[in-house]
């Protein structure tokens, strides 16, 4: 298939950008480089600098049978205090692409969603129906977005998938994360190893979980791919499905830190701090609705399996 990612510069679209070049695909990675990286977006892809707001003549000339759509802005903290950045690009952006898709005549997408779009979970593991009330910016403009692609669907005859994400992690084809601004506990962690960085801080352990810190369902970015590409032909013209993304199982915060020792062989001196603004004290997703209707199923459900991948990669760059 022809097809164009948005965002194939930053982490997760690099990496769905190679498995999609293994599987065959022709593929151009659209990014603006904002905060991805010119040397992710893998050989073999056509690389065009753009960003969404000016994706029309892109698409009209690639012509593209599908799009995967990762380009966003995506730190919640941020979100809050500039949300003006978020509507535009998470939001008015992607109004862009689609008016841009509409234009090409392509109307199949696959779309970066997110566990933030829920809030605080009334239940674990959290089910697609269950009440979207984000508790900020980042999950609000993602939220927006799931309604734009409900609506295509039904007027313009889109076949759109919400892919809501819950912690991603690890690395495949030696692309794991590399943020400018890393927030992200596990990279956090890992740096920490490294040395380029003093201490972790935990936000909280009085949460009401067996160790009192956090519990996370973290993914590993493998296995998000592969439910990219199940998900890129699966929806017919005129529907919008939408399917939670995680393992099933979650972790807490100790679990991870515990687990970084085990795998790099270090010490990771700890500090704890106030608990972070908006952090839920329990995410884990039920992905039984991907898992019956795509046969998706994670491989990587090891969460030390799951940081040795990221820490091997991180090794390779450094
Ligand atoms: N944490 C720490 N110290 C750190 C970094 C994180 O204790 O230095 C904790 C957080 O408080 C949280 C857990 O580690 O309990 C995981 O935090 P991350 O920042 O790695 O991930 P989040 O769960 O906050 O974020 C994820 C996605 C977001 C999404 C959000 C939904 O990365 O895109 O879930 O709430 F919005």
């Amino acid at each position: 298939m022809r097809v164009l990612v948005a965002g194939g510069a930053g982490y997760i679209g690099s990496v769905v950008t190679a498995a999609l070049l293994e599987g065959g695909h022709e593929v151009t990675v659209l990014d603006d480089l904002s905060t991805g990286h010119a040397d992710a977006v893998p050989s073999g892809a056509t690389f065009v600098q753009a960003s969404l707001h000016d994706s029309a003549p892109v698409l009209a000339e690639v012509r593209p049978e599908a799009v995967l759509h990762f380009a966003a802005k995506s730190l919640v903290g941020e979100s809050q205090v500039e949300p003006g950045i978020y509507w535009d690009t998470n939001v008015s952006g992607t109004l862009a692409l689609l008016e841009a898709m509409r234009a090409a005549d392509c109307r199949r997408i696959v779309f970066s969603s997110t566990a933030a779009t829920y809030g605080e979970p009334e239940q674990v593991p959290i089910r697609e129906d269950a009440p979207t009330r984000p508790t900020n910016t980042y999950g609000a403009t993602k939220l927006a977005v799931d309604a734009m692609l409900t609506s295509y669907a039904a007027a313009y005859d889109f076949a759109a998938v919400s892919l809501r994400y819950f912690n991603v992690a690890g690395a495949a084809y030696g692309l794991g994360e590399r943020h400018t601004t890393e927030t992200h506990l596990i990279p956090i962690a890992l740096q920490v190893v490294a040395g380029t960085r003093e201490h972790l801080t935990v936000y909280g352990e009085d949460y009401p979980t067996p160790d009192g810190t956090c519990i996370r369902d973290y993914i590993h970015v493998e296995d998000l791919s592969d439910a990219h590409l199940l998900a890129l032909t699966a929806p017919s013209p005129g529907e919008h499905r939408i399917y939670n993304l995680g393992n099933g199982t979650g972790f807490s915060v100790q679990q991870v830190i515990d687990a970084v020792r085990e795998v790099t062989g270090h010490p990771v001196p700890v500090e704890v701090g106030q608990r972070r603004a908006g952090d839920p004290a329990q995410l884990v997703a039920s992905s039984e609705r991907i898992r019956s209707d795509l046969g998706w199923t994670p491989k990587h459900t090891d969460l030390a399996g799951i940081v040795r991948d990221a820490w091997e990669t991180a090794q390779k760059r450094s």
